[in-house]
């Protein structure tokens, strides 16, 4: 049983073989936390590492006694994860253990996305149920833990037992308190085009934090963090990670208090929320995922890669290859017709691609980016057969087809705006800030979910669709829904996003042989709650191969390579006009669900000839590069940012591919080894470089037999002691590994 209680010293410890975490009722009734890391001896009782008795904080104010679920007023002046406005206005609670309980499996959250079981005795659940008498409120802890991943999923059920209404202000998923604060914080931030770089800083006394207050979780920071010390690296030390199982405004943050401990909390975002809770009703957080590694940033990863792939992707898709895809809005923008769709499609088929996706401007009058959202028919000037004709032809060719859509918007130029402008989000009295020439669509009335699911059903059943890409281009300005009384106005970006699940809930049900892929303006919704929906995401707008580094680094802190697609696109690049080789572009998609964003048709022979090998080469090693285990070996965020290097690894350790990629050239340096990681250390590999290029690399040597060992230890030479200076910037090379029988 991975969840013991200690009735003796009112303990419980949950643990696996990798992880333990250990809180005790304290003696006032409170719970408090005694610990978090490396698996624990079980049978022993850990209460010394909170040492004294606890009755609150009476004459102790302000001590950082460490706590699982804090309220702020009665003493503890850190950060809380709850708050709760009682009828008279007053916010102070008394949460105290009142019982629990252990569940098999894991139970679901209604509304929201949620990790989950498929075979007996996976995981257990522990309930803890606090009570505070006075206000009449119950707070239930939910801590799941699986039998073999180094995870405990938390979350909080608050349910009101009284007679009068109460409203939630802050109702954090998880909060955490650590012993000390020498950790270094780190987030995945950026923009449009730039979303996920990796920002690690020391943390400091006070409080630092990444959230959203934009409705989505953004491109500007996402709802994962860690938190790992000054010395850990990819493959050594120790490091804590916290993920949100949430699309929609969130707080991750950290507060170091006098003291040096460390308080995280993480949840959906206190700022402008409230939660109206009625007599006998509950309030239930998204979950959090906390994650822990002493083996470094690597087996952090590893961890959310594997729970997210196997437990939070679900669907006829969860462990099926995912195609190839040839997506045409590089190709043509808004330009197209059947024939010219067509001719990409052919010419994309002889070269082996799968999957034709038609993206924008296949409905309504939708030429350009001013009008059309939310007439979800087709445009027949462009289209005169309907999806019907080309879908079928594209499927005679040889290939599947998917569409495009952004069922969340209306534009002002369009059929649905002129007849419902109240389904619009904005206040009445106010103008509505116009972005992208689009207004968002007011998810949190039911009506307007219905008619969502009824146009886009009637698309989805006209055709053989067998892929939707799923967009949503901007953020929620003026948040207001008229159909809320002006006191539940707080719920309004809690319900927009539970709008959106329901209608992915029931597209996703109606619709089980499609493949859904999520994309905000590029990858600004990639989280965690998403992937319960849409196994994939399109990972940024931005595919230039050496922005796309940074891009698949820092999405892979917490995202498996199976939902990260990753295309290639023509040169120069859309988004920075950057040009290079096409065998530098495909080896930074390979690493991730493969595609191409470009026109095929105006590829010359020699190209063409690239590309067929390409996809040739990636569907050979398919599942190596959507399953593999992933191991980042040199960060394009660290050093002189002129290199980078990954690897993907099967889990029998037989075969790897491993990337180098070489930025800027560097005339005249010395010799370089590349160390790996996740191999057979007793097995010999024979070593391939893999090019689809045209001509022998000059400087490839045959393949050659290593050990595991000397690769993961001395390491893999990749550049001898001269290498010619002809080569050029932005350079890939590809190292195939099979090991010998
Ligand atoms: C967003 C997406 C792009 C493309 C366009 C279409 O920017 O990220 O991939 O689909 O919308 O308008």
């Amino acid at each position: 049983m991975p969840i013991e209680w200690n009735q003796e010293s009112r303990e419980f410890h949950l643990r696996n073989d990798r992880i333990s975490y250990v809180v005790r009722v304290l003696e006032n009734g409170w719970l408090g936390h005694l610990y978090f890391g490396t698996r624990l001896t079980e049978g022993r009782s850990y209460a010394h590492l909170v040492p004294g008795e606890f009755s609150g904080f009476d004459n102790r104010v302000g001590e950082p006694v460490p706590l699982e679920y804090p309220s702020s007023g009665s003493g503890d002046f850190r950060i809380p994860a709850v708050a709760i406005e009682l009828p008279d206005g007053s916010s102070v609670l008394d949460l105290r253990y009142a019982s629990h309980r252990t569940l098999p499996g894991k139970p679901s959250i209604a509304g929201l996305p949620s990790t989950y079981v498929e075979v007996g005795g996976e995981a257990e659940t522990l309930e803890v149920t606090l009570a505070d008498a006075l206000a009449q409120i119950e707070v239930k802890l939910l801590y799941t833990v699986f039998r073999d991943r180094p995870v405990v999923i938390r979350g909080a059920r608050i349910v009101n037992t009284g007679t009068t209404t109460l409203i939630v202000r802050c109702a954090m998923s998880a909060s955490l308190d650590l012993p000390d604060s020498d950790w270094q914080l780190i987030a995945l931030s950026g923009d449009w085009a730039r979303e996920r770089h990796v920002v690690r800083q020391g943390i400091r006394p006070g409080r630092q934090s990444v959230s959203s207050l934009r409705g989505a979780s953004s491109a500007q920071h996402n709802p994962f963090v860690a938190l790992a010390r000054p010395a850990t690296t990819e493959d050594a030390g120790e490091a804590i990670g916290v993920c949100l199982a949430y699309s929609g405004n969130f707080l991750a943050e950290v507060e170091v208090e006098p003291f040096g401990t460390a308080r995280v909390r993480a949840g959906i975002n206190p700022e402008g929320f409230s939660w109206l809770l009625e007599p006998g009703a509950e309030f239930a957080t998204p979950e959090a995922i906390l994650a822990y590694s002493a083996g470094g940033l690597d087996e952090l990863s590893d961890a959310y890669h594997r729970l997210f792939r196997e437990r939070m992707a679900r669907g006829s898709w969860r462990d099926k290859p995912r195609p190839i895809v040839i997506n045409n809005w590089e190709a043509t923008y808004f330009d197209f017709d059947e024939p010219k769709l067509l001719a990409i499609a052919t010419a994309a088929k002889e070269m082996g691609i799968e999957m034709f996706v038609l993206d924008d401007g296949w409905f309504g009058r939708r030429d350009d980016d001013s009008s059309s959202l939310g007439d979800w028919k087709v445009n027949t000037a462009k289209l005169p057969g309907g999806i019907e004709s080309v879908a079928r032809k594209v499927e005679a060719l040889g290939l599947r087809f998917g569409i495009w859509i952004e069922p969340e918007m209306v534009s002002r130029r369009s059929d649905l705006f002129t007849e419902h402008p109240d389904w619009t989000i904005g206040i009445p009295s106010r103008p509505r800030t116009e972005s992208r020439d689009q207004y968002v669509l007011d998810m949190s009335r039911p009506e307007v979910v219905d008619y969502l699911f009824d146009a886009l059903s009637a698309i989805l059943g006209s055709a053989p669709i067998s892929y939707v890409k799923w967009d949503m281009n901007r953020n929620i300005t003026e948040p207001f829904s008229p159909t809320l009384p002006a006191w539940r106005q707080g719920e309004f970006f809690h319900r927009y996003i539970l709008g959106v699940y329901s209608l992915y809930e029931r597209l996703t049900k109606a619709f089980p042989g499609i493949l859904f892929e999520s994309c905000a303006s590029g990858g600004a919704r990639f989280d965690a709650g998403m992937l319960a929906f849409a196994p994939q995401a399109w990972t940024s707008d931005d595919t230039d191969a050496i922005e796309r580094l940074k891009i698949q680094w820092g999405t892979s802190m917490a995202y498996p390579l199976s939902s990260m697609t990753a295309h290639v696109s023509g040169v120069p690049n859309h988004q920075v006009g950057r040009i290079t080789p096409l065998d530098t572009r495909a080896a930074v998609a390979y690493f991730g669900v493969f595609g191409y964003e470009l026109d095929p048709t105006k590829l010359s022979p020699e190209d063409k000839a690239e590309v067929a090998a390409q996809v040739a080469f990636y569907k050979r090693w398919r599942d190596l590069f959507q399953r593999g285990r992933f191991h980042r070996l040199i960060s394009p965020f660290e050093g002189d940012r002129d290199e980078a290097a990954w690897m993907t690894v099967a889990d029998d350790a037989r075969t790897a591919v491993v990337a180098h990629y070489r930025i800027l050239n560097r005339p005249n340096s010395g010799p370089e080894r590349l160390r790996l990681r996740g191999l057979d250390a007793a097995a010999s590999y024979r070593v391939a470089i893999w090019t689809a290029a045209h001509g022998d690399d000059e400087d490839s040597p045959a393949p050659i037999e290593l050990g595991g060992d000397v690769l993961m230890t001395a390491g893999l030479v990749i550049k001898g002691a001269r290498m010619s200076a002809t080569l050029g910037d932005f350079r890939a090379r590809l190292y195939v590994l099979e090991a010998i029988p």
